[in-house]
């Protein structure tokens, strides 16, 4: 969470796995962008590690060429690229090289030796997760973890892909760095949207008497993306919707929504809080999971005018492939604030649209005391966080339409980020990497809370791998999913709510 009280202290990153597409596309547009608006310190230094044989003008061209293509502003200008490419430098070695880490470190102690101070170092790992091990116990060896204060990691996301490799990878990492040092990213707790829910809960009385089942009748959280698995059938073949955004980026959602008002904004009095809920959500039991979880995969069809093709024709996807680009889960979370609300999540790929919302639907009047006439359209309250591709929230009330007879119709209050604040959001890798900068780690994922998210989808996971999926592909791509996830919410009396923003495109086109 960026904080006005930054210490500009002198910081190296070393990124690993540098020549990669995660580097070029996100870490180092966000950095230079920190750069631009004066977020790194003066003292600032870039290590890109990677085997690929750069050299240090090859590689800092390979990242001007990312930050002209992906980043939110326009191209760089020379002047500035200028400025920010001297810190910029590369080493090409293997990852299990211990040579390489002595000269990591002697390089380390070199720049530390030409300041006033320390720097803080910042590994960063941008590699596939079979690297981690060896680069971790390589930086151990090395002496590289020893500064509890200044000797940071930070670990992408996928973190294992389930529980016992989660507990298996929290070992590795601890038996090194110390937790305080480890900073797991899940990239959509850093948009600007996502934190905004802790304001909007927490900073104003309104809300927080109505958050609970007593006013609130059900929530859903929908991300849906309208593109494929593009170049990434590789990976996404062994991840699938649940592993790849239910336990992760759903789940740290749900968090905010459900969690207990915090004390402070301490890094761990955040982190206990949303560990309670994930630990109040209700376990599926095996033999239950078809009652609370559906999965689909997405067959070939129609989105946006353009014919899209079946998972199972993307490449690097089985022709016959189990995985599901499709997830919809109903959770429960037990405790006293939210016994018996649903929590709708669904997810997936290849949808009508690409929209991430979180509707939180109010209870009905208790009582209608208008006549029948009157309250032909009229709909329950409803609270909407726009994720993305808006960027806002939206309050839905009923008002008397204008005219001599009463008739009541919904009417939405609707914030926008672009209206009210006239800027562009940072990315959220910017937002991120300037909190491990300043050793922040409240939107950073615990140990503890990565385990606890892997638990909730523990028996859904075990349950799908136990049955091969009869019906793939079982929805058309630009469609809402599988009829089993309308189903799954129908058996409750409710429905999807179709997203507002996609309501309006609607009305505009009737
Ligand atoms: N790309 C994204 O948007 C994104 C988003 C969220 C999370 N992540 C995670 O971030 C990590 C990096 O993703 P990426 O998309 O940047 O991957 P990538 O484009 O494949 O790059 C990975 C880098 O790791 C190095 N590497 C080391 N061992 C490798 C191996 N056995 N196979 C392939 N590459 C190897 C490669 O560099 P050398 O060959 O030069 O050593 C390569 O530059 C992954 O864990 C991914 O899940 C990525």
């Amino acid at each position: 969470m960026i904080s006005l009280s930054l210490q500009h202290e002198p910081t190296v990153i070393m990124i690993f796995g540098a020549s990669g597409d995660l580097t070029q596309r996100k870490v180092v547009p966000a950095l230079y962008n920190l750069f631009l608006d004066h977020w790194l310190p003066e003292r600032f230094a870039l290590i890109g590690f990677a085997r690929t044989s750069f050299t240090e003008t090859s590689f800092r061209k390979h990242l001007r060429e990312g930050v002209d293509q992906f980043s939110r502003r326009s191209k760089t200008n020379d002047e500035d690229w200028q400025a920010f490419a001297p810190h910029i430098h590369y080493m090409s070695a293997d990852y299990s090289d211990p040579a390489a880490y002595t000269t990591l470190s002697d390089s380390l102690s070199k720049m530390d030796g030409e300041g006033h101070t320390k720097a803080n170092h910042i590994f960063y790992l941008a590699t596939p997760p079979g690297n981690v091990e060896v680069i971790v116990q390589r930086l151990g060896r090395a002496n590289l973890s020893r500064d509890r204060k200044r000797d940071r990691i930070v670990i992408e996301k996928p973190f294992g892909r389930d529980l016992s490799s989660a507990r298996t990878l929290n070992h590795t990492l601890t038996s090194i760095f110390d937790e305080s040092q480890i900073y797991r990213i899940d990239h959509y707790l850093g948009k600007e949207t996502v934190q905004n829910i802790l304001s909007l809960r927490f900073a104003n009385a309104l809300f927080e008497p109505i958050w609970n089942r007593h006013y609130i009748d059900h929530v859903q959280i929908t991300v849906a993306e309208d593109v494929g698995v593009e170049h990434r059938g590789g990976y996404y073949e062994r991840a699938g919707a649940l592993r790849d955004m239910i336990q992760n980026h759903l789940m740290q959602i749900l968090c905010l929504i459900a969690m207990e008002p915090p004390v402070s904004f301490n890094a761990d009095e955040i982190r206990n809080k949303k560990v309670d809920v994930l630990h109040a959500i209700r376990p599926i039991p095996q033999e239950q999971v078809n009652g609370f979880a559906v999965r689909g995969q997405y067959g070939d069809g129609w989105i946006q005018g353009q014919r899209a093709s079946a998972y199972r024709e993307e490449s690097g996807v089985a022709p016959d492939s189990s995985t599901e680009t499709f997830a919809a889960l109903k959770l429960f979370v037990d405790n006293w604030r939210w016994q018996d609300v649903p929590f709708y999540l669904r997810t997936g790929k290849r949808l009508p649209a690409k929209v991430s919302e979180v509707s939180v639907q109010f209870r009905p009047v208790p009582h209608q005391s208008f006549p029948l006439s009157a309250v032909r359209d009229w709909q329950p309250n409803r609270l909407v966080v726009h994720i993305q591709p808006e960027e806002g929230v939206l309050l839905r009330i009923q008002a008397k339409q204008p005219g001599l007879t009463m008739r009541l119709s919904p009417v939405d209050m609707h914030f926008t980020y672009q209206e009210a604040f006239q800027v562009t959001s940072p990315d959220a890798y910017e937002a991120l990497l300037l909190d491990v900068m300043i050793g922040d780690a409240t939107l950073f994922m615990r140990a503890d809370q990565v385990e606890a998210a892997w638990s909730v989808v523990t028996f859904i996971l075990e349950g799908w791998e136990a049955v091969k999926p009869p019906d793939f592909p079982n929805y058309s791509s630009g469609t809402w999913g599988p009829e089993a996830a309308e189903a799954l919410i129908a058996r409750d009396e409710r429905k999807w709510l179709l997203s507002t923003s996609l309501e309006k495109h609607k009305g505009e086109e009737t």
